[in-house]
């Protein structure tokens, strides 16, 4: 129980009935009130952290910014935290721009990324006055000199590959030799001098980004030098890519920790007088939020399996990339009997895939039907890939703050499931 509290939003708490608490707001209380599958995000917590890293990064380099990489959690009512507590947005493609500007960021904030930017996206971006557009290719730059009116200019880093790995699944790696993000150091080169002699276009820098889910400090260190090997600029970009506690047995590195390996390395390899920007995204916002689920069957066998109201509908990280996460029963954390009659079952969840599995293995207190199931660290990368898959409707995020919960993404409809059709 205290082993689950802890991966929870710090200040969750156990009522004296067994019920879990986030922030204040009961979870039985929360599950009828926005019904299941739900998640839910403390929000002091998500801006706890936007300000850690950004007073951690400013009192190591302080000409710096930190850009919270929207893809992790692209929800508006999340990008208007971030951009309350004084961060800029990376945004990839036109949805992110948008719902980025509905957040009220200030354009001049917001960092373009995409392997694959369509013109469209491009001329969005132009058109907002978006602060950098990082360039993958030569396509970005043909692109945006078709874009860029004559006596017009756009600033942008250009995104090398460092050639850098992490143990990491290769599926949350972009950094190696062959990655399809950004460019080689020589083509990055050949780009760079291009971009140079461009009369629209203004090279303001390099970036780079390793992965994901990185529970060490060395590959972001390692990334830095092949970075600086290409020459002196004013920003360099060096990405998102730690990794967040999502299972018992994860010890991410601290905000400091990683910030320490990091700029040690910029201030070895970089111009002291350049500007250093961040973009963390899963490290971000993983722990400020959980999943709250119904057990709908209980099946016990070869194997005791707890099926829940949801799945790889709302999560698919366990599919993409096998991410452990832990569980409990929300409404019997019995702090009197924290360890007394668990079971080892499989969680799995309602869609028709034998895939469809969110924890291969965790002890649950003699689960049964009704309970509430509460899996934490779900606030990465799990709304972002949320899907319809077997008439799913994707889920609500309500924010809990202090004994209070809102509403900010309401559950689809079943309306909306055929909104689209036009026969
Ligand atoms: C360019 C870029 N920056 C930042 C991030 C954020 O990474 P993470 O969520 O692992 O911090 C990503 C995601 O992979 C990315 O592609």
């Amino acid at each position: 129980m205290g082993e689950l509290l802890n991966l929870l939003p710090p200040g969750s708490t156990v009522a004296a009935d067994g019920t879990l608490t986030i922030a204040g707001c009961r979870a039985d209380e929360l599950a009828e009130g926005f019904g299941t599958p739900a998640m839910i995000v403390d929000e002091s917590a998500l801006r706890r952290r936007a300000r850690e890293y950004r007073i951690e990064l400013a009192a190591r380099w302080p000409s710096s910014r930190v850009v919270f990489a929207s893809k992790a959690f692209p929800c508006t009512a999340v990008q208007r935290v971030m951009v309350q507590e004084g961060l800029g947005l990376d945004v990839a493609g036109g949805g992110e721009i948008r719902t980025a500007l509905k957040a009220g960021v200030d354009p001049a904030l917001l960092v373009l990324h995409g392997n694959a930017k369509g013109i469209d996206e491009l001329t969005l971006a132009v058109r907002h006055g978006i602060g950098l557009v990082v360039v993958d290719g030569p396509d970005d730059v043909d692109r945006l000199e078709e874009l860029v009116a004559s006596g017009g200019n756009q600033d942008v880093l250009v995104r090398v590959v460092p050639g850098v790995t992490a143990d990491v699944h290769a599926h949350v790696l972009t950094g190696h030799e062959g990655s399809k993000f950004g460019l080689a150091p020589p083509a990055a080169a050949e780009l760079i001098a291009r971009i140079e002699r461009s009369d629209r276009l203004t090279m303001r820098g390099l970036h780079v980004h390793v992965g994901s889910q990185i529970l060490d400090t060395a590959p972001f260190a390692r990334s830095v030098a092949p970075v600086a090997a290409l020459g002196a600029f004013d920003i360099y970009d060096l990405g998102g890519g730690l990794g967040a506690r999502y299972s018992y047995a994860d010890q991410p590195p601290t905000v400091a920790e990683y910030l320490d390996a990091l700029v040690g390395a910029a201030r070895e390899h970089l111009p002291a007088g350049a500007q250093v920007i961040i973009e963390p995204g899963r490290s971000m916002v993983a722990s400020a939020a959980v999943t709250l689920y119904r057990v709908t069957t209980v099946k016990r066998g070869a194997h005791t399996f707890v099926a829940v109201d949801g799945g790889m509908g709302d999560n698919l990280e366990v599919a993409l990339f096998g991410q452990r996460f832990e569980a409990g029963i929300a409404n019997r954390l019995d702090p009197a009997d924290p360890i007394g009659g668990t079971e080892r079952v499989v969680v799995v969840g309602r869609h028709c895939e034998s895939g469809d599995v969110l924890i291969d293995g965790v002890d649950l207190v003699a689960p049964r039907v009704g309970d509430l199931l509460v899996v934490p660290a779900t606030g990465a990368y799990c709304f972002t890939m949320a899907n319809n898959y077997n008439g799913s409707r994707r889920i609500p995020v309500v924010f809990a703050d202090d004994g209070a919960a809102r509403l900010v993404v309401r559950r689809e409809t079943w309306e909306e499931l055929s909104a689209r059709d036009v026969e």
